[in-house]
């Protein structure tokens, strides 16, 4: 029987989960197309921060979608577990970023600025205030930036909520099913091939994360990929040590709500591989108990790898691609599980033609590079 149609996604992360569950709750006959498992990527690996504020340094409309799609959680979040049946853990405890320099210091406190300007909450905690809100955090701190809107997820879990989601109403997942290359005619996108046939539609979006770019079709320019490889690991101390999201300048610990802490993250640029080592482990977990001596008698629970997508310019690439009926939903970089609310419904406003933001068309269409419109230069939101 010939598989068809409306949309097809490319990938089975969180990004084309969410699309997917946003297009099955319009009645779009929707299937997600997975090399592997849903969720079998970066999104099982992520922390789960919800952090627009704690991680975008600076204004501008990545900033604006990341917050709004912050702000899509609270209502989200409870109509999805009622769909899925899947907790999601969410939690809106805030976030502190913490100062270890003078000169960090003063970059948060432009942070604030801009943030408060914009309409946000953000405050600032001098290392008394700091000691009385989180007495656990000693060392060398200069102060700390607090963001209570900032929250979490549990990553793994909002993927399967998505996909589960999507599922009971009506979506089709087809895994271990890796899409070899895309079908077309006359300059239009008509469906993928797989090892298991082909699946046709006029819409197909590209969720594929770090491997978007290694569905290669010489008549397609699908804009290139940057892997970076993070590792993660998580302690549960026998009481709680800290009750908000603390974020530092190159680690961060995530307090979850069964005790567990998780601590991340390392930045490997290019590489694709899922190896832990000993020397990145040692080098967070020294890190974390410094600002956090408490954590000393933490038990060990475990330690993992994912890949995140980032593009060459730094925005993620949302939007229409150089084929007709072609879509990508990727380049979410550090921020995936974040932005993933506003992605499902931004990308599937976008096929129904009811995408009203100028600006965010403009700012993450995949084709800016391209038409010169990119920086080509490398950032760290
Ligand atoms: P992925 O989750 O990578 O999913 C892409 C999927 O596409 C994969 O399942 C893959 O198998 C599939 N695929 C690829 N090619 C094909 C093909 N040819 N055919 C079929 N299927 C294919 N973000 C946050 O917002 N908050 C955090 O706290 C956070 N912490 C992080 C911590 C770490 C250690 C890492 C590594 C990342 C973290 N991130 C965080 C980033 C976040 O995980 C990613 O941005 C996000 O998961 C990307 O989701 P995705 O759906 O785009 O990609
Ligand atoms: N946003 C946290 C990370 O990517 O490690």
């Amino acid at each position: 029987m010939k598989k068809a149609y409306d949309v097809l996604i490319i990938g089975g992360g969180v990004n084309g989960c969410s699309i997917a569950y946003q297009l099955a709750k319009r009645g779009c006959h929707t299937a997600v197309v997975e090399k592997s498992r849903v969720g079998a990527e970066a999104s099982s690996a992520a922390a789960g921060m919800l952090g627009a504020q704690v991680e975008i340094k600076e204004n501008g409309p990545f900033f604006d979608f990341a917050r709004k799609s912050r702000n899509m959680f609270s209502e989200l979040v409870p109509e999805l577990e009622e769909t899925s049946g899947i907790p999601v853990s969410y939690l809106r405890n805030g976030m502190l970023k913490v100062a270890q320099t003078d000169e960090e210091a003063s970059h948060l406190l432009e942070m604030l600025d801009f943030q408060r300007k914009e309409g946000e909450q953000a405050e600032w905690r001098g290392p008394e205030a700091l000691s009385v809100q989180e007495p656990n955090i000693k060392g060398e701190v200069k102060g700390a930036l607090f963001i209570p809107g900032d929250g979490q997820v549990k990553a793994k879990e909002l993927t399967q909520a998505y996909a589960r989601g999507a599922s009971l109403l009506g979506a089709d997942f087809y895994e271990y099913t890796p899409v070899i290359g895309l079908i077309q005619e006359e300059g239009k996108v008509k469906g993928v091939s797989t090892p298991a046939g082909s699946f046709y539609s006029s819409q197909v979006v590209l969720a594929g994360g770090a491997w978007s770019d290694l569905i290669t079709d010489h008549e397609i320019q699908i804009p290139p990929m940057v892997p970076v490889k993070g590792e993660c690991l998580a302690v549960r101390p026998a009481k709680p040590v800290i009750k908000a999201t603390v974020h530092a300048p190159d680690f961060y610990l995530v307090p979850k709500p069964d005790g567990s802490i998780i601590i991340g993250a390392t930045e490997q640029k290019g590489r694709m591989d899922k190896q832990v080592s000993a020397g990145s482990v040692q080098n967070l977990l020294s890190k974390a108990l410094r600002l956090v001596p408490g954590l000393q008698s933490a038990e060990w629970m475990e330690s993992w790898s994912g890949v995140r997508p980032q593009t060459t310019d730094g925005m993620p690439y949302l939007g229409a691609a150089s084929l007709e009926g072609l879509w990508m939903a990727t380049g979410h970089y550090r921020n995936g599980i974040l932005l993933s609310a506003l992605t499902g419904k931004w990308i599937a406003d976008l096929i129904d033609g009811t995408a009203d933001n100028q600006e965010w068309i403009e700012t993450f269409s995949p084709l800016r590079l391209k038409e010169g419109k990119g920086n080509l230069v490398e950032t760290n939101h």
